[in-house]
């Protein structure tokens, strides 16, 4: 299996990063994409587990940041501590770091991910727009990348809209050291997704997914996100504006975010973690 600047620093098999998926992913998918050999993602407010089954990390919103001790404290024993959302900044970093983890900031430029590094990240995410969820990519990946990588010396995930085997090679080919899925693990058995959620993903094509600034968390959280469109309705239609998605145990899911990438177009079916994980290193020799 190809190693990478990532796999080297990380000390993981794969170059790949389960993203933190908040208020759907699980402790079980994260240990299920490491136990795979990739990274796996614990989004804030999941606790680590007392047995990581290989490589994982905690990603951290920065509206929504914990005090920099709570940081240090939830993230003791993670390999990656990772920030979205703002600004990078140093004082995060150095939480991160007291916590004897890596520092990661998923950016949306190259000129963020100079930011990223001048403020002592170990990696940093490049995430182009065709991302679901949070969309803070400026432009496609593949304007994004190559910038990105020709302005720091870190190592560079790249994230957006990537759903297959083919576009994992062509990217990693295109010299990213890692890529970074999210809309893919949605549809995984470990995911904490909504029956009606999973069910869109399945149906969805990327032309039902749509820009909207609509989930603003009433004003706490101005963003622009990629949902699936129906979901934008359902949550027009009743004035819900919260971020949190459409999970499991939601009672009314369908006007609630259903966050989902370009890469909608290759979620087919239910998969575990491990499956997708093995489909999309598939052409990595
Ligand atoms: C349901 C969902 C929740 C997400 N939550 C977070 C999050 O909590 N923190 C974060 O850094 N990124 C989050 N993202 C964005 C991902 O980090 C990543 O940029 C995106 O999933 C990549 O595009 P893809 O979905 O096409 O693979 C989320 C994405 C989705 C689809």
């Amino acid at each position: 299996m190809r190693t990478t600047p990532f796999t080297d620093l990380v000390g993981c098999k794969l170059p790949l990063q389960l993203a933190a998926l908040g208020g759907v992913g699980t402790e079980e998918l994260a240990q299920e994409v490491a136990a795979a050999g990739g990274l796996g993602m614990l989004p804030m407010g999941l606790g680590l587990p007392a047995h990581p089954a290989g490589a994982l990390g905690m990603g951290f919103l920065l509206p929504y940041l914990p005090t920099f001790e709570g940081i240090a404290e939830q993230t003791r024993g993670a390999r990656v501590v990772e920030f979205f959302w703002g600004e990078p900044a140093a004082a995060a970093v150095k939480a991160g770091h007291q916590a004897g983890a890596l520092v990661s900031w998923q950016v949306g430029s190259a000129a963020e991910a100079v930011l990223a590094e001048a403020a002592g990240c170990d990696l940093v995410v490049i995430q182009g727009i065709e991302a679901g969820g949070h969309v803070r990519g400026t432009g496609p990946l593949d304007e994004l990348l190559p910038e990105t990588l020709a302005s720091v010396s870190i190592p560079v995930v790249a994230a957006g809209g990537i759903g297959t085997p083919e576009r994992v090679r062509e990217l990693i080919d295109a010299r990213a050291h890692a890529v970074r899925i999210g809309t893919r693990f949605l549809a995984a058995r470990e995911a904490g997704v909504h029956p009606k959620y999973l069910a869109a993903l399945i149906a969805g094509r990327a032309g039902d997914t749509v820009l909207t600034d609509h989930f603003d968390d009433d004003g706490d959280w101005p963003a622009t996100v990629r949902v699936i469109r129906a979901s934008l309705d359902g949550a027009q239609s009743v004035g819900n504006r919260s971020t949190l998605p459409a999970a499991s145990g939601s009672e009314q899911p369908g006007m609630m975010p259903w966050y989902a990438g370009l890469s909608i177009d290759h979620v087919h079916r239910p998969q575990s973690a491990r499956e997708i994980v093995a489909e999309l290193t598939s052409l990595l020799d």
